[in-house]
């Protein structure tokens, strides 16, 4: 297992800030890849003599822990990420579950990846994009991956919204409180706002070298308890504890009393659906 000591040249400038208090709130607080998310993945590689996976943007390396169970002969993992904190975490929860698979931590942005130059690292038949897809520069992303990827190799990109998009009662007043504080516009970290992505992510990968799509929605019921939703909160780029500055323990305090009060004693409930683009080059046969 490696990570690089340098970053890779072309780090967006900002980005590694923008994840690196949030690693370790991350890693215990959002929820992982569902199974049969996992199982469909696993899928692509099933047939597959030592499958190499390439986790794009991997944060605490969900998507690794999902894929090492259910592909027992899993190879190697490449898990790329901008944030070093991020990477850390990672490393902290894959190592002692990889078994005979190996494990390099690459330090960069996802569309500057590229195996180093005396690499003897097959090339990947997974490339991997879990909520993370968004952030990055899609078009050269699925460039990339048309580099560096195995002729037959599936693209997957997939995620499950978050508490700001989900619709119930709760995240619609929970919005409302972080809106109260921070303004209508959604952050995206300090000195930024989010904004949706001009085309939707089917429609770029039809225009890539990965136009072969099919789309899986994942019904997933999650129940959280009032405290884990402040957790939740503190790892996101749109209610993480840097956008409140001096106001973050009174907005805390407010949220968890607005929670208490719509989980009544119970935990509040989410129905998320977790979305997977599976996506391969046209014309391969399987
Ligand atoms: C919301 S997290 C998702 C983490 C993980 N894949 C998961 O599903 O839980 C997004 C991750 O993408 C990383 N990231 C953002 N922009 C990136 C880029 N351009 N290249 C590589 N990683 C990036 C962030 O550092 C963060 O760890």
């Amino acid at each position: 297992m490696t990570c690089p000591d340098d970053p890779f040249p072309d780090l967006p400038a900002g980005k590694e800030e923008l994840f690196a208090a949030a690693a370790a709130e991350y890693d215990r607080y959002r929820p992982g890849v569902p199974t049969e998310a996992a199982e469909l993945l696993a899928d692509t590689v099933r047939d597959l003599p030592d499958p190499v996976l390439l986790d794009l943007g991997t944060g605490t390396g969900q998507v690794p822990r999902a894929l090492l169970p259910a592909v027992p002969g899993l190879a190697h993992i490449e898990a790329v990420d901008v944030s070093r904190q991020m990477l850390d975490q990672a490393r902290d929860a894959l190592v002692p579950v990889l078994g005979r698979c190996t494990l390099r931590l690459v330090h960069a942005a996802a569309d500057a990846y590229g195996p180093l130059p005396d690499d003897e690292t097959r090339a990947p038949d997974l490339v991997t994009c879990c909520r993370s897809f968004h952030w990055m520069d899609g078009p050269a992303v699925l460039a990339m991956a048309d580099r560096v990827a195995a002729p037959d190799a599936t693209v997957a990109i997939m995620g499950d919204g978050s508490l700001w998009t989900h619709e119930a009662d709760w995240t619609r007043a929970l919005r409302e409180l972080i809106q109260h504080y921070l303004g209508s516009e959604r952050r995206a970290g300090t000195g930024a706002t989010y904004s949706e992505p001009r085309r939707s992510y089917g429609e770029g990968l039809a225009t890539s070298a990965w136009s072969d799509v099919t789309e899986h929605r994942i019904p997933v019921g999650r129940a959280w308890a009032p405290k884990d939703v402040i957790g939740y909160l503190r790892s996101t780029s749109f209610a993480g504890p840097e956008l409140f500055g001096q106001r973050h323990a009174a907005f805390e305090a407010e949220a968890r009393t607005l929670l208490d009060a719509h989980a009544a004693g119970d935990s509040l409930s989410e129905s998320a659906v977790f979305t997977l683009l599976l996506a391969r080059r046209p014309g391969v046969a399987r």
